[in-house]
């Protein structure tokens, strides 16, 4: 008998269910709570993309005049629309629309390495697309054509964004330097351990990134005759091992950060200030 066209299939007959398979009737004999990871993996990046969205968006206090503190979601500000003293690299634009982030130029490049991050790509495609949702736990799709074809296929351009993740991280390392201000010169209050934490961090996530692996070193065939790069392969490969754990932890600092600028930027705190 012929294998059936693929708009035959069913999930009565896919997978777990497909003729000449053991006939259980349960979708997964599993008795933990194989379902809480998912449900945290949405309740976090949810989390995450509301909060992101509505501080993008608010275009208020993201910047704090006396301290030089700024935002990463604001960063780099580049419109006259910016508040005063927050471009640190100039105007590039006019007034910007009040429906356009003023992060527009850096927002999308970083949305775009996070979607495509391998990890996060196994964190939604389990927890959002059920894909599987869970080792050993039967899909609701009757079809599967894994990152074969458009949009998934996409997911590929990877490494670009990689690329522009570096260039951010570069601008978010200068915002955390000229941050240490105050009214009189230098400074150093608890929002610049904040934002240099949340900068050391974002370097860890990027620099773990299986993209930064691959080219790195990863792509070489013989090791011996690149010792430099197989020295950066070796330290790459020991951060990559903790890339799920820093792609959360980032996602916290980002929020962190943000709120803490937030917060002394609206006067609803005082920074703990040690020098200045
Ligand atoms: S694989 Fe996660 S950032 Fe590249």
């Amino acid at each position: 008998m012929s294998a059936p066209a693929d708009n035959d299939v069913s999930r009565a007959s896919a997978g777990v269910r497909a003729p000449g398979r053991a006939r259980l009737a349960a979708r997964t004999l599993r008795t933990d709570r194989w379902w809480l990871s998912p449900l945290l993996t949405v309740l976090g990046l949810a989390t995450f993309v509301v909060y992101a969205t509505v501080r993008a968006f608010v275009r208020t206090a993201y910047w704090v005049p006396e301290y030089h503190y700024l935002t990463p979601f604001y960063s780099p500000c580049v419109s006259t629309s910016c508040v005063p003293g927050s471009s640190h690299f100039g105007h590039w634009f006019g007034e910007m629309p009040s429906w356009l982030p003023l992060g527009v130029l850096v927002l999308p490049f970083l949305l775009g390495f996070r979607l495509t991050c391998y990890y996060y790509r196994k964190a939604y495609y389990r927890s959002v697309w059920f894909s599987p949702p869970a080792c050993a736990v039967a899909e609701p799709h009757a079809r599967y054509t894994g990152e074969t074809r458009l949009p998934l296929i996409v997911q590929n351009v990877h490494r670009y964004f990689f690329y522009v993740a570096c260039v951010v991280s570069l601008v978010n390392t200068y915002d955390a330097i000229v941050a240490f201000q105050s009214p009189s010169g230098f400074g150093f209050g608890l929002g610049n351990v904040i934002l240099v934490v949340n900068v050391v961090l974002l370097w860890a996530y990027t620099l773990s990134c299986h993209s930064c692996r691959h080219v790195t070193g990863g792509r070489l065939k013989h090791f011996s005759k690149h010792p430099v790069r197989y020295w950066i392969w070796t330290q790459v490969t020991k951060l990559n091992t903790r890339h799920m754990a820093l792609a959360w932890t980032t996602l916290g600092t980002l929020v962190l950060t943000d709120f803490y600028v937030m917060l002394v930027s609206s006067g609803a705190i005082s920074d703990l200030r040690f020098v200045g």
